[in-house]
């Protein structure tokens, strides 16, 4: 047997857990009707598959319809959950793999104004941020029947087969009741500890008796909630021992601060450019304190972190939750010696805000991930061995050669650059996003091992791309930068590119004009202000970076706070002019109002992201027996590509990723992963 100390069983009450890797509770959205269906059956069943030894479903699978889903949940209220639950929980047992269930009342974080439309409820009328209901203060009759139906969904649960549940216990109903931070109340509910404690223990209670001492119960609590007016650690450990003390507890999940808003979200599931496992400590000390088995996860998404926290006993099981949404493999790739071919996370955080961006969490650079009907983490080999020519080594380059060498087939990578990375590589310019590189790293150490070539320097023309005999061309060029349109002066404008790269390095006052509303106006900003300029960041939008998520605003946000940036919402730049002076004048409009005013700046940035860099393609087109068509039926349904209008052709022809028009890193991996598993 393996000495690893993540491949140890570990046992919890009657439950052999067979290693220490698990995934937290979190909620992809994935849900239809409020029904873990086929979908959210086939992800779960992929990790444990890929071996990890316990997978918590759900994040807040919902005890009541005064409890609107926020993002995506299960109707745990439902008796029609049930069956769903049956055979979410038979997909993964079929893998040895345990199977537990994070229940919750969302309590104050949620909104009213969706499903039932019924109020939102909270220990006392104190607004969450974050998601800006003014809650109701839950009457008697309120407490009672959520009680209830807390021990309700429980039983549901036990019933669809589940190993054991987990009350969601940060932020949500059952702990604003304890924390002195949303319970204001003065009846026998709020006040005093014992009084705060009163909900809580009620719920436990409730749900003991329903489920009886053989099934596993948990709790995910913030023992220290870090707010001025919070619970701390020794009230947390209070409590704690209080469940324990009953008997109502089997576990104790570890959480350390709040989630009132995006910024504390951030401190709780940190995200790239931030420290790694920042509360494991943390959890090494609580766990000092109880005899109750600890569960942890906050970006431990590296093997050797996880092992660690394993080894020096800072907990039991060790959640990677992100990293299996990046790689549902990993214990697998452990158990055969494969740990350098595990795909990383690289903390984009990309899945957790398109929950609320996308209504749905997908990994920046696993598309397969929440796509497993459809799309396959393991690539099928192809009995029609071919020779692909991939033009571009950007992220949808790359994954396409991975893909089509996994499949079996010859590859030839042409880039024009010394190095790989593409726009990628700009983007990892940002020092707090340098992570991102692990994307295109992971990919190149891929065609390492799977003998794919790689030829850096080679500009490719149609003549070049004839001359290596190609059976299917994959053009992934990318994308070329570009300004947004203004009335005269367009060519005083630099552009945000200029600036991430270092070619162009503005001083005092700037305007950035951000006509895109994404992360490379937002990285410009931020490279900017601490390069000391004064800043103004003009915008047609209602908000800035609307195209990115919550989570991934909040460093941005930070910079711009600190410098005291200037931010203009709804106004555009209409046009530039140069003074006598050697300053520019730059006037600004907006689509709301005729009325123009003008600043005198140093230096105008702008951004409008990208137009496709398709020369090449175009290039290629009449050589392609498919003459550049895309089949889009198979290619949304992962079927082959098969047109063939040009019998005089010499090759199929694709293009991917921005080389079609200009979207994100995630657009251009899943292009080439439909595209190329089929091919
Ligand atoms: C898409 C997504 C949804 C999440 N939803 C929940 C949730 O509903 N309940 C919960 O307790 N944690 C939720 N989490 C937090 C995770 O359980 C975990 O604590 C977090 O991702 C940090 O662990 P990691 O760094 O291993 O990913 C969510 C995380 C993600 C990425
Ligand atoms: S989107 Fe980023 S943080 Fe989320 S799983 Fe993928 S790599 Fe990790």
């Amino acid at each position: 047997m393996s000495d690893d100390p993540l491949l140890q069983p570990f046992q919890l009450k009657h439950l052999t857990l067979k290693n220490r890797v698990m995934s937290s509770s979190h909620e992809p959205a994935y849900s239809e009707d409020g029904m873990p269906k086929e979908r959210y059956a086939a992800y779960h069943a992929e990790k444990a598959r890929g071996g990890m030894a316990l997978t918590m479903t759900a994040g807040t699978a919902i005890v009541s319809p005064d409890s609107p889903p926020a993002f995506g949940n299960l109707f745990a209220y439902s008796d029609d959950i049930v069956p769903w639950i049956q055979r979410l929980t038979d997909a993964v047992h079929e893998h040895d793999c345990a199977c537990m269930i994070q229940i919750s009342h969302l309590g104050r974080r949620t909104g009213w104004g969706q499903d039932d439309w019924l109020p939102v409820v909270g220990a006392s009328s104190v607004r969450e941020p974050a998601h800006r209901a003014y809650p109701k203060p839950a009457e008697p009759w309120d407490i009672r029947r959520i009680i209830g139906q807390y021990a309700d969904a429980a039983e549901r649960m036990q019933a669809g087969g589940m190993d054991g549940i987990e009350i969601e216990a940060y932020g949500h109903l059952f702990d604003q009741f304890l924390s002195p931070h949303t319970n204001h109340r003065d009846d026998e509910w709020g006040g005093s500890f014992a009084n705060r404690l009163r909900f809580p223990l009620e719920v436990l209670r409730a749900i003991r008796a329903r489920v009886g001492t053989d099934f596993v119960v948990g709790v995910r609590m913030a023992l220290d909630e870090v707010l001025p007016d919070g619970v701390e650690l020794p009230e947390g450990l209070a409590a704690l021992q209080h469940y324990t003390n009953e008997g109502l507890v089997d576990f104790v999940n570890v959480v350390r601060g709040n989630i009132i808003n995006d910024v504390e979200l951030g401190k709780v599931i940190p995200i790239h450019g931030m420290a790694a496992a920042p509360h494991l400590d943390f959890a090494g000390l609580v766990r000092e304190h109880t005899h109750l088995p600890v569960f942890h996860a906050s970006k431990v998404d590296d093997v050797a972190t996880a092992r660690h926290a394993i080894r020096e006993g800072k907990v039991d099981m060790i959640g990677m939750t992100r990293a299996h949404l990046a790689d549902p493999h990993i214990v697998r790739k452990i158990q055969l010696g494969q740990e350098h071919t595990i795909r990383p996370c690289v903390g984009a955080t990309y899945c957790l805000d398109r929950i609320y961006v996308g209504g749905e969490a997908l990994c920046i650079h696993n598309a397969a991930t929440g796509r497993e009907l459809h799309m396959p983490h393991d690539i099928s080999r192809t009995h029609n061995p071919r020779h692909m020519v991939v033009v571009g080594a950007g992220p949808g380059g790359l994954e396409a050669a991975r893909v089509s060498a996994e499949r079996g087939h010859r590859v030839t990578v042409l880039e024009a650059m010394p190095w790989a990375g593409g726009q990628l590589r700009l983007a990892a310019r940002n020092p707090r996003r340098r992570d991102l590189m692990g994307i295109v790293e992971w990919r190149l150490a891929e065609l390492d091992r799977l003998g794919v070539e790689v030829r850096y320097d080679t500009y490719a023309d149609a003549d070049l791309v004839r001359t290596l005999g190609a059976d299917v061309v994959i053009v992934a060029t990318g994308g070329l930068p570009q300004n947004p349109a203004v009335e005269a002066g367009g060519d005083l404008m630099s552009n945000a590119w200029d600036i991430i790269g270092g070619d162009v390095s503005p001083t005092g006052d700037v305007v950035l004009y951000d006509d895109d509303g994404n992360h490379t106006a937002m990285t410009t900003a931020e490279l900017l202000v601490h390069q000391g300029v004064h800043l103004e960041l003009v915008t047609p939008e209602r908000t800035i970076g609307i195209e990115v998520g919550g989570m991934n605003m909040v460093p941005y946000n930070r910079a711009l706070n600190d410098a005291d940036a200037r931010i203009t919402l709804t106004r555009r730049v209409r046009r530039i002019e140069r003074r006598s002076d050697g300053r520019l004048d730059v006037e600004i409009g907006s689509d709301h109002s005729p009325v123009r005013q003008t600043r005198v700046v140093d230096a105008v940035v702008g951004d409008h992201g990208t137009t496709a860099n398709d020369e090449l393609y175009h290039e290629l087109v009449p050589r392609s027996t498919n003459l550049g068509e895309l089949d889009h039926a198979a290619f949304v349904d992962g079927r082959p590509q098969t047109v063939r209008t040009n019998t005089d052709g010499e090759f199929q022809l694709f293009r991917i990723g921005d080389a079609v028009a200009g979207r994100n890193i995630h657009a251009a991996i899943y292009d080439a992963l439909r595209l190329c598993h089929t091919l």
